[in-house]
């Protein structure tokens, strides 16, 4: 573990997967302190609303002392400078996702210096999941309970009730 190194996870998170999950425990092994970070984006239309995507975070990492969750908005810099963090996570499933990493990477040190980012590959298992695959899958009422933590299948079902 980096002592006293806060890391910044963050996303969208419409909704929370099982990808996230492993990530975000494999992290918080790394850093003393974890913040999964949800942008505020007003203008994108999402299955679930802002409040309920935290909410269904905090459930799905509640087995983790030093994990929590805020929301942000606006850069992403801006807020880690504001609150003391000195590394981005972010993770990677396939060659394409690291070519937008990449750029992410190199943007955020050019407006930052001061900033890590540190890229986790997926666990094998979880490579093909993401959550507009979830939500296309969801559409037409395929099973996901093993691609997404119990509480988003629970509020899944709570929604369509
Ligand atoms: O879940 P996503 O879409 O992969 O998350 C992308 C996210 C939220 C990490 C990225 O879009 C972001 O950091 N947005 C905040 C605005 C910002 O800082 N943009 C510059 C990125 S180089």
């Amino acid at each position: 573990m980096s002592k006293d190194v806060r890391a910044i996870f963050a996303g969208s998170f419409d909704p929370i997967t099982n990808g996230h999950i492993d990530i975000i425990e494999r992290a918080a092994k790394m850093f003393s302190h974890l913040e999964v970070g949800l942008l505020i984006n007003p203008n994108k239309k999402t299955l679930f609303t802002m409040d309920e995507r935290v909410d269904l975070i905090r459930e799905a990492t509640k087995h983790l002392d030093n994990v929590s969750v805020i929301s942000f908005d606006g850069l992403l810099i801006d807020y880690c400078m504001k609150n003391n963090i000195g590394v981005l996570v972010r993770g990677v499933r396939t060659i394409a996702d690291m070519e937008y990493e990449l750029q992410m990477a190199h943007m955020n040190k050019e407006l930052n210096d001061g900033l890590e980012t540190i890229i986790l590959p997926t666990s094998k298992t979880y490579s093909f999941i993401s959550s507009s695959l979830i939500k296309e899958v969801l559409h037409f009422d395929a099973d996901v309970s093993n691609l997404v933590p119990t509480c988003v299948i629970e509020k899944l079902k709570e929604k369509n009730k």
